[in-house]
């Protein structure tokens, strides 16, 4: 979605802004512009498109950028909501008087009678967005007090926004505000940054401050004054950024995609380190923040999350009932709200999102606060919204999650679900022994991940054998159930194969007369409970003479003689079968998209995370 970078300091601003929107790029855009103050005027170029077309674009029009003075910018990518993808609908926009530009990610709902309000008061429009409302707004409210005027802006906005400005009025100062869209603040030495997104300027500093809902920062170049909307000064901590740039960049990867899957190993140790208690055979989840006493009082658990976060959720519903004997449901996070879904005194509400900024998992946290529920929530981002809102919960450390496709962080999120549910499970009913064998396998989860990564080579041969085919079935039982409706995603997401997820026993109540030589069929086949019933399902596909694709535990020659290729996965336990499986499924995923061509990282229409609605 929208990406925001804004700089004020000592050097031109215009490359730092560049390299900040580059590093949104990841997000999903259609079109890039930045604004600075340059000489007492405000200079603003847009392009439809990439960043790079952006960059020409400067060259072109602005050779000379590079020599001149100009110490305060705002940039943005644009991910088109209200008017198409278009230059004149792109970011920055500037007040009809020409003195304020604004940036903005969100939606303002009311934005039509504002409009109406404003053109009445003699400002002019040229785009069809919403945000160029708040450009306009501001001027409007100005009366020689910058913060004043935005707020004053913001009171009358329903909606969202993380937003950006920069003025003639004050031009050593930008201005940043949020309520719903993440803004975050870069302190630097001599030189502060903003941006919707800590990948954009973690190469210029590690010490950031999460704004807040209505907070407004004025910020200079060696001052941040950070206030709510009522004008009141708040503090708000420095947070240290525990990973570097090059965990934002491809380090020698095609694709950042790839170098994601690759990091898998490492980053599922990183989300287990320090959680195994070997003297109590537990997890330690501090986060949780819950006595065994108040974790035995949990009698209901409800998991909401999107897209591949709902279906981790799908494999932790398996731990909870399975292990700890507590019933459990996976509800999309969308239609959370709308359901008033019952909620108990000791209801467990788990938000599962990596980026923490999910506008319908956050609407979710947001009714089980109100309902009074216990929130925990799993995320990748520290500081993200819906981690803070949550208040207690588990942090993935996987590193940032570039490649639009989820893939460590769907890794990250079954094994942090499967410590959790031991955790549980041990106030209740799993003993020693059996907690003890589990915990050991999930030490073994870097090695048994590693051990799918070597196939990789194999893995692409058959995905370029069955690449060019226009539907693909994914058919899995119990465990690896959530895991063929996640690789059938991750399929039709970055290569545009028309790919369903089915649990196998459903093909034959309908979509079984779908199935001819031209569908292949990837059969989850592991060696886990529920294999001789998978068995059965390749027949009818076979009789159906659609190819079978099959992952199967390494060496089991009943699966190899009835699939026509076969995915070798290490012999493990149900409850890692999904984690380990799913990164071969990703690998067939990724190298069939590069056989089509496909634009792996930033695939068309989608979004790195999705903050509307
Ligand atoms: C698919 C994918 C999406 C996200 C979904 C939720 O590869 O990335 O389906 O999983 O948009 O995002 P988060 O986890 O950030 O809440």
């Amino acid at each position: 979605m929208c990406g925001i970078v804004g700089y004020v300091g000592n050097r031109n601003c215009v490359a730092t802004l560049l390299d900040g929107l580059k590093r949104l790029e990841y997000r999903g855009y259609d079109s890039a512009g930045i604004a600075v103050v340059e000489d007492s005027s405000l200079h603003c170029i847009k392009e439809c498109g990439k960043v790079s077309v952006l960059e020409k674009k400067i060259g072109e029009e602005w050779p000379l950028w590079p020599e001149k003075a100009c110490h305060i910018g705002i940039a943005h990518t644009r991910w088109a909501t209200h008017g198409a993808p278009s230059c004149i609908n792109s970011h920055p926009h500037i007040d009809s008087s020409g003195r304020f530009a604004i940036v903005h990610n969100g939606i303002v709902e009311n934005y039509a009678a504002l409009k109406r309000h404003l053109i009445d008061h003699g400002h002019t429009f040229n785009s069809e967005t919403d945000s160029e409302v708040i450009a306009n707004l501001i001027s409007e409210c100005y009366n020689g007090d910058i913060f004043a005027a935005t707020a004053a802006a913001l009171r009358q906005i329903v909606g969202t926004f993380g937003l950006a400005v920069i003025s003639l009025e004050q031009p050593d100062t930008l201005i940043v505000a949020r309520r719903g869209s993440p803004i975050v603040v870069g302190v630097g030495n001599s030189e502060n940054l903003v941006a919707s997104d800590i990948a954009a300027i973690v190469a210029y500093t590690k010490r950031v401050i999460f704004l807040n809902d209505d907070d407004i920062a004025l910020i200079t170049a060696d001052r941040i004054d950070i206030r709510n909307i009522d004008n009141v000064p708040v503090a708000r901590e420095i947070a240290k950024i525990d990973w570097s740039i090059d965990a934002a960049e491809k380090q020698g990867y095609e694709h950042f995609m790839l170098k994601e899957i690759f990091e898998q190993p490492e980053a599922v140790g990183n989300a287990l380190r320090g959680r195994i208690d070997e003297q109590n055979i537990t997890a330690i989840l501090s986060g949780l923040s819950m006595t065994p006493r108040e974790m035995t009082q949990i009698n209901r658990i409800l998991v909401a999350a999107c897209g591949t976060s709902m279906h981790a959720g799908m494999v932790g519903d398996f731990f909870f009932e399975d292990l700890a004997g507590i019933p459990t449901s996976v509800e999309q996070a969308a239609e959370f709200r709308y359901r008033n879904p019952i909620i108990e005194p000791n209801t467990l509400i788990i938000p599962i999102s990596q980026s923490g900024e999910t506008a319908d998992t956050l609407a979710a946290v947001r009714e089980a606060a109100n309902k009074g529920a216990t929130v925990a929530a799993i995320c990748n981002v520290v500081g993200s919204t819906i981690a803070r809102e949550s208040g207690r919960g588990v942090y993935l450390h996987a590193g940032p999650e570039i490649g639009v496709a989820s893939t460590k962080a769907f890794t990250c999120q079954v094994s942090v679900l499967l410590l959790m549910a031991v955790k549980f499970a041990r106030t209740r009913r799993l003993d020693r022994e059996n907690a003890k064998a589990i915990l050991d396998e999930v030490k073994q989860l870097p090695e048994l991940i590693r051990a799918v990564l070597a196939m990789a080579e194999n893995i692409r041969v058959v995905a370029e054998k069955y690449g060019s085919a226009d539907n693909f079935f994914y058919i899995g039982r119990g465990y690896l159930y959530p895991v063929a409706l996640e690789g059938a995603l991750k399929l039709k997401e970055i290569s545009y194969i028309h790919a369903e997820g089915y649990h196998a026993a459903e093909l034959k109540h309908g979509p079984i007369a779908l199935l001819e030589p031209k569908v292949p069929v990837m059969a989850l086949a592991n060696d886990i409970p529920g294999k001789d019933k998978i068995l059965a399902n390749i027949q009818e596909c076979k009789a159906r003479k659609s190819p079978v694709i099959a992952t199967a535990t390494v060496g089991d020659k009943e699966v190899e003689s009835l699939a026509d290729d076969v995915i070798w996965i290490p012999a493990c336990s149900k409850y890692v079968a999904p984690i380990v499986t799913v990164v071969a499924l990703q690998l067939f995923a990724y190298y069939v998209a590069r056989m089509r061509g496909c634009e792996i990282d930033q695939p068309r229409n989608l979004a790195k995370s999705v903050t509307v609605e």
